[in-house]
């Protein structure tokens, strides 16, 4: 059935574990996902972002992951990935969402503020639930200093307050992860002082992880093998993501490994078979390749598996 994450954060929560929010954009990417988690009995929370909805037109997105529920009878999740807005979060709570993130963390606290309650009174209203974010995500390296780091990381006082005062069902924080393939300039380092201090402020909360992509080398390399040019790319490693999941972090986000998974079967596929044209070929293995990313962060790194 389509849930919120209330319940599936609260058992995330006591039992130290994560529940996996993967970014969705189109059927394969969906099956492979939905494969995966019905193969390790894992709840799933699907994250739609703007560009996603752009891409392949929301009513098909929904259609389709009402096609996966159906299908698979698994708990999962409709989640907007960072709401710019509260129309945007209003339009896809009217349209059947059952969770929304209002990312409103590039304008002022109480701007912040301000716009996540809006959200919230609305989203409450009608069953659905809301993530807000709180600090700028960008890598530990792009901080120069550590003045630079607290004016960019999310303020554990200022965490407790926002909770406070917005109502708010879980937050997304700045501990110096950052959305895509090049986290790191030098060692791979997250606040963790930091998270511990948040969560200690907000017992019970989940919290959630953007920018969580691993960022495996094996599928980097892959990609360059067949043809691609990433240099330079890194991620989260696997065992910081198994901290943080201990430490009331309840969601986290991955996109890019499932873009790299995809892309580097579709590259070795089409190299291997230079007669092939036919597109169910490569997106065959695209899908699989999707479905054995996300095996292995269920069972290996969120720990969200025999769930059911
Ligand atoms: O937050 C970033 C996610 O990876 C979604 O990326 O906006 O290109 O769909 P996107
Ligand atoms: P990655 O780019 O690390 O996969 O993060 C995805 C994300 O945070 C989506 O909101
Ligand atoms: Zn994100
Ligand atoms: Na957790």
């Amino acid at each position: 059935p389509l849930v919120t994450s209330k319940e599936l954060f609260s058992k995330a929560y006591d039992g130290k574990f994560a529940i996996g929010a993967f970014n969705v954009n189109n059927m394969e990417i969906i099956q492979g996902i939905v494969d995966a988690a019905k193969e390790e009995k894992a709840p799933l929370i699907l994250q739609v972002s703007a560009g996603a909805r752009k891409y392949a037109n929301p009513i098909y997105l929904k259609h389709l992951v009402q096609a996966a529920i159906e299908d698979s009878g698994l708990p999962i999740v409709l989640h907007l990935d960072h709401g710019e807005s509260f129309e945007i979060c209003k339009q896809c709570i009217d349209d059947g969402f059952t969770s929304v993130m209002i990312d409103a963390s590039h304008h002022p606290f109480e701007e912040n503020i301000a716009i996540t309650k809006q959200v919230v009174e609305y989203a409450h209203d009608r069953g659905v639930v809301v993530e807000a974010e709180l600090g700028r995500l960008a890598g530990i390296e792009d901080a120069v200093n550590v003045s630079a780091a607290d004016a960019a990381f999310t303020d554990p006082q200022q965490a407790a307050e926002f909770v406070e005062k917005t109502g708010v069902d879980s937050l997304a924080i700045a501990i110096g992860t950052s959305h895509g393939a090049y986290k790191f300039k030098g060692e791979p380092n997250l606040d963790f002082e930091r998270l511990q201090t948040i969560a200690g402020l907000l017992p019970g909360f989940p919290l959630v992880l953007h920018g969580a992509s691993t960022v495996l080398p094996e599928f980097v390399e892959l990609c360059n093998k067949y043809g691609g040019d990433i240099p330079g790319a890194q991620g989260v490693p696997e065992e910081m993501l198994r901290k943080a999941a201990s430490m009331g972090v309840c969601k986290i986000n991955i996109d890019t490994d499932l873009r790299l998974a995809m892309t580097a079967a579709i590259r070795k596929s089409l190299t291997e078979n230079p007669n092939n044209f036919d597109p169910r070929k490569y997106l065959e293995g695209g899908r699989s390749a999707i479905k054995e990313m996300v095996r292995h962060k269920i069972a290996n790194v969120l720990g969200c598996n025999n769930f059911l």
